[in-house]
């Protein structure tokens, strides 16, 4: 029997319209447009206003779009995978809200929390779901409304994180394309580093959790940067290593959006040059789950079938890996 690998067969994403400026951030905290661009490299960032929109509200949309685009009819539609940090509600789950939505109703749902690396996570999953021969219609959604959980008053934190959301289509394939390598991880010890302390059920939401401001990110940035730093280019490097993989085999790095000198880095310990690196921090800054679907939904139209394509990403947990993927069609579908 021939081996069933999976392969993304479209993309969808949806960024909200109104935008937050580092010129708007200056009016909140004592920061500089400098600082900002210097240190992490974004100019703005997308936010999701309206009462009572969260991230399914997104997800709706980069799905519609998904859905339209590969001309597939929601019905058919096996599983949905959710990978956010910032679910709608703490239950019902995210991903039951975006299919009911949609119109997937003859799928089973789920959400995943893998942070900034939940979309290799989540692909990954939805992936093996392929791989089994018994799901021919898999779709993974990734994406965070970051400014729910983002503190105005903390210069540290506000600057980094924007909201939006990506959409893939996974679907079987016998030929040498699709989810080719995968290499994830996770470091329980580095949760204290990058945390929402409160609003969980180790520290429920309390009138105090609320006045010590705790259901927002806090991020030991230092730490987190030092790790992310390292361990992000290190899987990137190890993925294209043992897939003999040389700097002129690789079409593409799609790394996680949190900082320019992480992307920079990881660039460089692969020897790619920049050019052949996807980058949109500067308009949409850290989206967390949702960077890196939402890069590949803004190159789509570049990508060829057979491209060799670099996936890596770092976040909270601390979680990281990388993803060999080997693009499965020519420019962007209608
Ligand atoms: O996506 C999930 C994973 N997250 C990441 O990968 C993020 C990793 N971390 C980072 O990207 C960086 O650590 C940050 C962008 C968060 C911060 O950059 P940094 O170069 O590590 O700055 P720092 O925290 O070391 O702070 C340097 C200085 C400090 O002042 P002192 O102590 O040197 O006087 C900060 O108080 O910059 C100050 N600072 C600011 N100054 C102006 C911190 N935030 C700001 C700000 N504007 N917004």
């Amino acid at each position: 029997m021939e081996k069933i690998n999976a392969v993304i067969t479209g993309i969808g994403g949806y960024v909200p319209e109104d935008v937050l400026t580092n010129e708007d951030i200056c009016k909140m905290v004592d920061t500089t447009d400098e600082w900002i661009m210097t240190r992490v490299g974004i100019k703005e960032r997308r936010i999701l206003k309206g009462e009572g929109r969260g991230t399914s509200y997104m997800g709706i949309r980069a799905v519609n779009q998904l859905l339209e685009k590969t001309k597939v009819n929601p019905e058919e539609i096996e599983v949905v995978i959710v990978a956010s940090t910032t679910a709608d509600y703490r239950f019902p789950m995210t991903a039951s809200i975006i299919a009911y939505q949609t119109g997937c109703k003859n799928a089973f749902t789920f959400d995943m929390q893998g942070a900034c690396a939940g979309f290799l996570y989540a692909l990954e999953t939805g992936a093996n779901y392929i791989r089994t021969g018994r799901y021919k219609k898999v779709i993974v959604v990734a994406g965070d409304k970051m400014t729910s959980i983002t503190n105005y008053e903390d210069r540290t934190t506000c600057p980094l994180f924007g909201d939006g959301c990506g959409a893939v289509l996974l679907e079987p394939t016998t030929e040498e394309l699709g989810v080719m390598d995968v290499i994830l991880r996770v470091d329980g010890a580095g949760f204290p580093h990058l945390i929402m302390k409160a609003g969980g059920s180790a520290y429920p939401s309390s009138h105090e959790t609320v006045d010590h401001r705790e259901h927002f990110v806090y991020q030991d940035g230092r730490t987190v940067f030092k790790y992310a730093v390292t361990y992000m280019a290190d899987a990137a490097a190890e993925i294209a290593e043992r897939n003999h993989l040389t700097k002129d085999d690789i079409t593409w790095i799609v790394p996680h959006q949190a900082n320019l000198r992480i992307i920079d880095a990881t660039a460089k310990r692969l020897g790619v040059p920049m050019d052949k690196v996807m980058v949109n921090i500067q308009k949409y800054g850290n989206t967390s789950a949702g960077t890196i679907p939402l890069c590949l939904w803004e190159w789509e139209d570049k990508l060829k079938k057979g491209d060799n394509l670099i996936l890596a990403a770092f976040g909270a947990g601390f979680t990281w890996g990388s993803v060999y993927l080997k693009w499965g069609y020519d420019g962007k579908k209608a």
